[in-house]
């Protein structure tokens, strides 16, 4: 295949970056995630982390005229030529048709839209439990995926925090925004016919086992 362009699909919280992390270990693709670009942005002090910030925070989404341009950029760059995985966009049928748009005119196309599932009861659980590094966002769970030392990152040592979105209530508020803006994609991607569904419930050795098989298959049917 000569090239692997791939979004993650999902509700908060159903995996996206776990297995994005295990993912650019088995391809060597550009990893874009728009949540933790944008967080990097606040921890800055950039104008889009001013523009950012207090949106995050309710829940909500940024608008897609701040975010569409940054994408475009990113998946026309030269790093992203053999391939990308796109995390947090689209999220929204405006900036999915501007990602298609913005491909089609570099005369590529997505090769799959892989949906991780996983209710909303399932959601709030993970989602309260979760710890993410402040040096470079890998992800523990205080019950399903523990790290070595309390607190710590088991990959570079750094310390674990709890993000400023991950209260309960802005939970809710990302999910009811997931299921208004976000989840018409499901229905988007299946009708071009690029839409993988893994289920999200099993351990995330399993989702990443069958993403990796999905893609196995991907590969091989290209070459037939
Ligand atoms: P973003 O950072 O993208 O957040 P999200 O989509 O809500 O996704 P999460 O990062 O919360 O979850 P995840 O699916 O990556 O799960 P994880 O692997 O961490 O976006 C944040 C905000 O930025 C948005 O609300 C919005 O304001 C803004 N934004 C971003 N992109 C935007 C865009 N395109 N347009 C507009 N605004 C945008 O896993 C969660 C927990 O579960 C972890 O503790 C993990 O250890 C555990 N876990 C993972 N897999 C499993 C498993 N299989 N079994 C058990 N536990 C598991």
């Amino acid at each position: 295949m000569s090239e692997l362009n791939l979004i993650l699909l999902g509700p908060p919280g159903a995996g996206k970056g776990t297995q994005a992390e295990r993912l650019q270990d088995d391809f060597r693709l550009l990893y874009v995630s728009t949540g933790n670009m944008l967080r990097a942005a606040v921890e800055e002090g950039t104008e889009l982390g001013r523009q950012a910030k207090a949106v995050m925070d309710r829940g909500e989404l940024v608008p897609d005229d701040v975010i569409i341009g940054v994408i475009v950029e990113k998946v026309g760059a030269e790093d992203a030529q053999d391939g990308f995985l796109l995390d947090g966009f689209p999220r929204t049928v405006t900036q999915a048709e501007a990602l298609e748009g913005a491909l089609s005119e570099l005369g590529r196309s997505l090769t799959a839209a892989l949906l991780i599932d996983v209710d909303d009861d399932d959601v709030v659980r993970r989602i309260s439990g979760r710890r993410v590094c402040q040096k470079a966002n890998h992800v523990y769970h205080v019950d399903t995926n523990r790290p070595k030392h309390d607190n710590v990152c088991d990959i570079d040592g750094s310390r674990l925090i709890q993000r400023d979105d991950d209260r309960e209530d802005t939970v809710r508020t990302r999910l009811k925004v997931y299921h208004e803006q976000t989840a018409p994609l499901v229905e988007f991607y299946e009708e071009r016919g690029i839409l993988k569904r893994f289920d999200g419930t099993r351990s995330p050795t399993e989702v990443h086992d069958h993403i990796r098989a999905t893609l196995a298959t991907l590969r091989l049917e290209e070459q037939i």
